[in-house]
């Protein structure tokens, strides 16, 4: 059952979705193979679980205007991670332990009670704030009843201590969480628990120079901790990284470590962090074990504090969606991610090329436009340089003597040109996504991928083809 409070705020969530949901519906903008927020801001994808053949993906929310604030979770299920429904709310900010927020999370089977954890964020009247790593339980999947706080703040943290992710093994059940500590560097902190109840402090794992890492940011957001491949990978967002080359030019980061885990002493021995996107807007990224045992990722496609009133969605009383859902493989101890299978099931409509040729020249291809299209080049052999214009809005470079793959686009926030960029030693396939505001690429097979939201007229439509010397790719093109 929910609180009298509870059930006051997610109705009045449910009228703000009927109050604007026209505006919201006549945005050219509106994603239209991406979840997004049915009114409002939208931010970490929560509780990513594939439960009895249903997938759910959770959401933070903001119902009420299209910035931060005392998130809800918003909830939608799929049964082929293509086709979505909007679930009943699951949570709202409403008891003392979660008042101001209720975080971000994770979901876990326990014995068929789908089983939420979330941090209950709570400021006081001078903003202070205080952190609660909470529980939530559902027999159906679809109705949720807080069961309070499980976890209070350990000594060593200040109260920037948030994230729960939850997972098995063996007998004992285990919760990463973000955190930053009293001398203000972030950490991925362990804890153990038998029952889900009572949890066990088990100390940092990661992070604040644990194995030589050196000054790593001053917090770490939403890790995930979880084996792929015969090793354990933790996600994590930093936060205060400095640029440094080609790396760390968003706001905040998210990334990986590969290492391993040892469960007995919470050691965590692991590599170097590696950015998991190249792109503009990509954070808090959450995974899950599906059913037929992939490891599926979904992300925020977002970032925190950035110019969120630019945003030219918000004009339409919402903002901000989250990524496709794509596959993880690691191989020679790098991330792979490719989007999922069954995506190909929005395809239509499909044009095709071989041995497209161009030299020193920009083209464009009969049929290769579109807003809300997938294109796939492949075979790509390259002396020079290639550029592939997207509706005026966005380029993608590939300089074949610098081996660097660059993605432009023009700033919503002042209209100037921004980059984005990696190092690629060879570029073979370019896999894209094009939603009306979003485009996702994934470079060589997920080996780069690039993700950002970019705003382009609706009536530019054009991509073009050019080289700087020789190009020769073959290509297919559907629309979504
Ligand atoms: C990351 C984050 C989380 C927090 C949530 C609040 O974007 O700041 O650390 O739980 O968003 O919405």
């Amino acid at each position: 059952m929910k609180s009298e409070k509870e059930q006051q705020l997610i109705e009045q969530a449910y009228a703000e979705i009927e109050k604007y949901r026209d505006m919201v519906e006549k945005d050219y903008y509106r994603l239209h193979y991406h979840l997004m927020p049915p009114v409002g801001l939208m931010n970490d994808p929560n509780g990513l679980i594939h439960w009895n053949g249903v997938y759910h993906v959770f959401y933070q929310w903001m119902p009420f205007h299209t910035g931060h604030g005392a998130k809800f979770w918003g909830h939608y299920t799929s049964c082929d991670l293509v086709h979505w429904k909007q679930e009943k709310i699951a949570l709202a900010p409403s008891e003392w332990f979660d008042k101001n927020g209720c975080y971000s999370g994770s979901a876990i089977d326990n014995d068929g009670i789908l089983t939420l954890f979330y941090t209950g964020n709570v400021k006081d009247e001078y903003g202070n704030r205080q952190t609660y790593q909470c529980i939530a339980i559902s027999k159906n999947g679809i109705d949720f009843e807080k069961k309070g706080v499980v976890v209070t703040l350990p000594d060593g943290y200040t109260a920037h201590f948030r994230d729960p992710k939850v997972w098995k093994k063996g007998e004992n059940w285990y919760m990463v969480v973000g955190a930053q500590s009293k001398n203000l560097d972030g950490r991925a902190v362990l804890f153990r628990s038998k029952n889900l109840f009572d949890w066990e402090y088990l100390g940092a794992i990661a992070g604040g120079n644990l194995n030589q890492l050196g000054d790593f940011g001053y917090m770490w957001e939403c890790p995930d901790l979880f084996e792929l491949d015969g090793q354990e990978v933790l996600l994590v967002c930093p936060q205060g990284l400095k640029a440094e080359g080609m790396k760390y030019h968003n706001v905040h980061q998210s990334g990986y470590f590969v290492g391993r885990l040892d469960y007995e002493t919470a050691q965590f021995f692991h590599g170097s962090f590696t950015e998991l996107d190249r792109g503009f807007e990509f954070y808090a990224p959450q995974t899950m074990l599906d059913e037929k045992g992939r490891r599926i990722l979904i992300a925020w496609m977002g970032v925190p504090d950035q110019d969120e009133d630019k945003h030219p969605t918000v004009a339409h009383r919402w903002i901000h969606a989250l990524t496709l859902p794509r596959q993880l493989k690691l191989k020679d101890g790098k991330l792979y991610q490719t989007p999922v299978k069954e995506l190909q099931m929005l395809r239509k409509d499909k044009i095709a090329y071989s041995g497209v040729t161009i030299a020193n020249e920009e083209i464009m291809l009969e049929g290769i436009s579109g807003d809300v299209i997938e294109l796939h080049l492949e075979n790509i052999r390259l002396l020079g340089d290639m550029e592939i214009a997207i509706r005026n809005a966005a380029r993608l470079i590939y300089n074949s003597g610098e081996r660097v793959l660059t993605l432009e686009r023009k700033s919503f926030a002042n209209g100037l040109t921004e980059k984005r960029q990696c190092h690629l030693e060879y570029l073979h396939s370019l896999h894209m996504f094009l939603d009306t505001s979003s485009i996702e690429v994934f470079a060589n097979d997920g080996e780069e991928v690039f993700t950002a939201r970019f705003f382009p007229y609706k009536n530019n439509q054009t991509i073009s083809f050019a080289a700087n010397g020789q190009l020769v790719f073959d290509i297919e093109k559907w629309s979504l």
